[in-house]
C-alpha cells in the first residue's frame, strides 16, 4: 500500500529553497512513498474565528488534504527567527475545530533552509512548540537544518549538497516508521 505525504513548503517565493528541498524530499523518498507538494498557501485568507460556522473551499480542502494524508512534512524558512506567517496562518487553520484538529496524532516532520549558518534552528523550534500543543506524532531525528542554503542548491534549484540530500532521506525514512507504527496502533485499537 502507497504511503501518501503531504509536503508544505512555509514560503510562497518560486525559487524558495524550502520548496526546493521538498522537491528533493520526493525524488529521494523510497518506493511506495508519494510525497504531494501542497500549492495553496498563498490562497489561503487569513485565519478569522469567525468564518469558522463557514469555513472557506480552501480551508476545507486544506484540511481534507492533511486528514487523507499518511503524514506531513513540512520545510520552512525562517523569518525573524520565528515560523513565517503564512505557514502559521495554514497550520492556525487546520488547527480547528478545537480538540478535533486533522494535525492531532499525525505523523509530521520539519526541515529547513536559510540563509544564515543556522539553517532555521529557531524557526524549526517555535514549530515544534506548535505540534507538541496539538499532540501530532512529530518526528524528533535527524534535525535537518540546512544552513547557508545558496551554497546547497544549483541554479536549477537541484539540492545538490550530500550532506543535506541523506539527512532529507533520513527524515523521510524516520517519518515513515512514526506512520507505520501510528497505522499499527490503529489497527491493534
Ligand atoms: C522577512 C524575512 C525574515 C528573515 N529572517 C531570517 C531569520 O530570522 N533567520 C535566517 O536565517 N534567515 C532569515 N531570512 C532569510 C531567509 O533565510 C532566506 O530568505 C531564505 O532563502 C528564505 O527561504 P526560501 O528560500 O524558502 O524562500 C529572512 C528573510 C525574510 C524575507
Amino acid at each position: 500500500m502507497t504511503i501518501k505525504i503531504l509536503a508544505i513548503s512555509g514560503s510562497l517565493r518560486k525559487a524558495s529553497s524550502n520548496t526546493a528541498l521538498l522537491r528533493a524530499a520526493k525524488q529521494l523518498a523510497p518506493e511506495g512513498v508519494e510525497i504531494e507538494i501542497y500549492e495553496a498557501l498563498g490562497q489561503l485568507p487569513h485565519y478569522d474565528q469567525d468564518l469558522e460556522g463557514d469555513v472557506p473551499a480552501n480551508v476545507v480542502e486544506l484540511r481534507q488534504r492533511i486528514a487523507e494524508a499518511d503524514g506531513v512534512l513540512i520545510a520552512t524558512p525562517e523569518y525573524n527567527y520565528s515560523v513565517p506567517g503564512v505557514l502559521k496562518n495554514a497550520l492556525d487553520w487546520a488547527s480547528r475545530p478545537y480538540g478535533e484538529s486533522v494535525l492531532t496524532g499525525k505523523p509530521v516532520a520539519i526541515m529547513g533552509a536559510s540563509g544564515s549558518a543556522f539553517g532555521t534552528v529557531r524557526a524549526q523550534n517555535h514549530l515544534r512548540a506548535v505540534f507538541h500543543f496539538l499532540d501530532s506524532k512529530l518526528v524528533g531525528k535527524p534535525e535537518v537544518q540546512v544552513g547557508n542554503n545558496w551554497e546547497r542548491f544549483d541554479n536549477d534549484g537541484n539540492l545538490v549538497d550530500e550532506t543535506a540530500r541523506n539527512l532529507v532521506a533520513g527524515l523521510v525514512a524516520a517519518l515513515v516508521v512514526v506512520i507505520d507504527d501510528v497505522q499499527k496502533a490503529k489497527v491493534a485499537a
